[in-house]
């Protein structure tokens, strides 16, 4: 009828070499997993890497080897060897040279073979493709490899900011008591959180909206003081870019999700996607793609003259409408929340 499957292939071989040896469906598998799978330079402490082999058919394992590519430009012109085992050195010594390098494997000719790496310097993470290779003897005794390969990133420039704004937070003090408090109560449960599920993370810095026209929106709960970049990075982090409002009635939406979600008592600004970096008399441009934005819809009086407010927020004040507000350090009577838009995927 149909093309032999997998079984009926097995069954053949199984007539061949059913007198010696047993057979079964799975085919010969190398798997390695990486964890933490995104390294924040400074935060990130280790990292492990298990490559295992499973028995499939009828093998003897050779060898388990783990390497990393060189430079993160010329994957596949070369790998550096982390360590390796084989079945020739005796009690199936692991090779590495390496310091800060814990290895420990479980080495068998059948069943489940697997070689441990855990890195312990967070000064020697690297990010990049790592690579597990096992080689092994086939069923007629010619020698075989499998590979595969986890890819550890790194985070954006724009967000490693944030983690180093954070880091140096963590050193001075310098910013004022209740200033302090808002800010690093957000930035706090980002570092304590971030090796939680990112969802879980995410659910402790943001409230989330209902669903509008394909998007959700996230309002951070904690207020900003310092910089709407660290707001960008942050939105980052979750998938997402500072909402872009497009019309009068996404507006709405976001005022109604806004007013649901903030203290009346306070002026707030929201910073939402938009920057102009040539002062008032500039285009406003959209800070993820730099396109110029065709919706603008300004609080009476706004864009004001201030030389230094080139960034778009929504203001309490006003309405919720359009104003220009400073980037960077804004009044603490009135706090600024940031609102992300993670686009839902199809
Ligand atoms: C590596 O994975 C294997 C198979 O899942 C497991 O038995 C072993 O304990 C793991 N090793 C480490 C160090 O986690
Ligand atoms: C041990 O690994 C190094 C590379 O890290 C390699 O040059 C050397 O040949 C290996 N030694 C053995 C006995 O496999
Ligand atoms: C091992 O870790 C220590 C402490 O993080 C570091 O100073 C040293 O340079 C590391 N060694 C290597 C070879 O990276
Ligand atoms: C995390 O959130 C995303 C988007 O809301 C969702 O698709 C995914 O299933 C969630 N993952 C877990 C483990 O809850
Ligand atoms: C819904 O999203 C599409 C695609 O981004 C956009 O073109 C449209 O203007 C949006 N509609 C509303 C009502 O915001
Ligand atoms: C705001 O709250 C009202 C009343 O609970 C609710 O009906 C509405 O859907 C909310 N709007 C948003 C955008 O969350
Ligand atoms: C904006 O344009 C007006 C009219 O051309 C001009 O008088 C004003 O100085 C400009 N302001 C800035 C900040 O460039």
């Amino acid at each position: 009828m149909g093309e032999p499957n997998s079984r009926q292939l097995c069954l053949a071989s199984l007539l061949l070499f059913v007198l010696i040896h047993s057979c079964k469906i799975a085919a010969q598998n190398v798997a390695v997993t990486a964890k933490p799978d995104i390294i924040l330079k400074g935060l990130t402490t280790s990292l492990a890497f298990n490559c295992t082999f499973e028995d499939g058919a009828v093998y003897s394992l050779v060898s388990l080897k783990v390497s990393r590519a060189l430079n993160s430009e010329t994957i596949g012109q070369g790998y550096e060897e982390l360590a390796s085992v084989n079945s020739f050195s005796s009690s199936n010594l692991v090779n590495t040279s390496r310091e800060n390098l814990t290895v420990s494997s479980s080495f068998a000719a059948s069943g489940l073979s697997f070689l441990s790496l855990v890195w312990h310097s967070s000064d020697d993470l690297w990010t990049g493709t790592y690579k597990c290779e096992a080689d092994f003897l086939d069923l007629t005794g010619h020698p075989k490899q499998v590979s595969n390969s986890a890819y550890v990133s790194g985070v954006s420039h724009e967000s490693q900011m944030l983690v180093d704004e954070i880091l140096s937070l963590k050193e001075e003090n310098k910013v004022r008591e209740t200033e302090a408090l808002s800010y690093k109560e957000l930035l706090l449960s980002f570092i304590a959180s971030w090796n939680m599920k990112k969802n879980q993370t995410r659910d402790i810095i943001f409230t989330q909206s209902q669903e509008f026209n394909g998007s959700i929106y996230l309002l951070s709960r904690a207020n900003v003081f310092d910089n709407t970049g660290v707001a960008q990075a942050i939105c980052e982090i979750y998938d997402s870019k500072l909402a872009e409002i497009e019309s009068n009635e996404e507006l709405e939406f976001v005022q109604d999700f806004m007013k649901n979600n903030t203290d009346l008592f306070y002026f707030y600004y929201i910073i939402i996607g938009g920057v102009n970096n040539e002062g008032v008399n500039g285009t406003w441009v959209s800070p993820d793609s730099g396109l110029p934005l065709d919706y603008l819809n300004w609080a009476p009086g706004y864009p004001n003259k201030d030389t230094y407010a080139k960034c778009l927020g929504l203001w309490s004040y006003v309405d919720w409408k359009m104003v220009n507000v400073n980037c960077f350090k804004e009044s603490l009577d009135w706090p600024k929340k940031f609102i992300c838009e993670r686009t839902l995927q199809e």
